[in-house]
């Protein structure tokens, strides 16, 4: 069969038209970012600023469209590696789970579905509000992540457990098909906060 080359047109024009991402776009093939350990911060001998440094690096994490696209400051989620807004437009819901009928589950599954480019997970919403980080340093990142008032009422120990360990968070290392991993592992993050916590938690300016 011949195809026509104005099919051919046609069919690369799909992706743009249905507004979705051309891979090439947002696919590079760069080294994966790391972490550095907690031991190669054992050289600041401030306290203070050791810890601070130690959360500088955790940030790296944090700050990465992997987090950051689920945790916008307004009420649509954001996409790829730019953090643009979500195709097709969609709301968080009182919930997080999306607006009836979007709710997010609609479209991501419990897993993600590569052949499509579509991240899931069995418990894929968006952070409250209050948890928003896109658009913050990551001073204030920090502060409010240390604020049970603001961080869903957690203490230090939890936070630490939720980061090293949730598999929400850690989807954010396996992102399926298109997408970069956040940089090092769950487990390197993990190790960072909790040596950032027992000097103190303090933040960076
Ligand atoms: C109508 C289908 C649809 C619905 C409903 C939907 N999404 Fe998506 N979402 C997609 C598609 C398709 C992608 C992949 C495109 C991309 O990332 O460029 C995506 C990607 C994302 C990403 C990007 C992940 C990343 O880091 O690259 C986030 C975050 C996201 N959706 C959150 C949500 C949330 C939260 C909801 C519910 C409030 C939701 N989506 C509802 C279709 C949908
Ligand atoms: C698919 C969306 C999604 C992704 C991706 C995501 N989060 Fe979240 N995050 C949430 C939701 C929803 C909550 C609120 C859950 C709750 O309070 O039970 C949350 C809450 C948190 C909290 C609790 C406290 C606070 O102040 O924010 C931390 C810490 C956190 N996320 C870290 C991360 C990190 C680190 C990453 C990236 C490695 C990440 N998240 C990626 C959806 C996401």
């Amino acid at each position: 069969m011949i195809i026509s080359a104005k099919r051919m047109d046609l069919l690369a024009a799909l992706p743009v038209a249905l507004g979705l991402p051309l891979l090439t776009e947002v696919y590079s093939a760069e080294q994966p970012a790391t972490l550095a350990s907690p031991q190669s911060f054992d050289g600041i001998g401030d306290t203070a600023a050791r810890s601070a440094a130690l959360f500088t690096e955790a940030g790296k994490v944090l700050t990465s469209p992997r987090c950051v696209n689920c945790h916008p400051a307004g009420d649509r989620p954001l996409q790829g590696e730019k953090g643009r807004l979500h195709q097709p437009p969609v709301a968080r819901g009182a919930d997080g789970f999306g607006a009836v009928p979007m709710r997010c589950a609609t479209c991501h599954q419990d897993a993600n579905f590569n052949a499509a480019g579509m991240p899931g997970h069995p418990h894929w919403h968006l952070a409250p509000r209050e948890m928003a980080w896109q658009g913050k340093t990551l001073g204030e990142i920090c502060a409010q992540i240390k604020d049970p008032a603001r961080n869903g009422g957690r203490s230090l120990q939890q936070i630490l457990t939720h980061m090293a360990t949730d598999t929400l968070v850690g989807w954010a290392w396996a992102p399926g098909f298109g997408r970069e991993s956040a940089p090092g592992s769950q487990q390197e993050l993990g190790a960072l906060i909790d040596a950032g916590m027992k000097t103190g938690a303090a933040c960076p300016a």
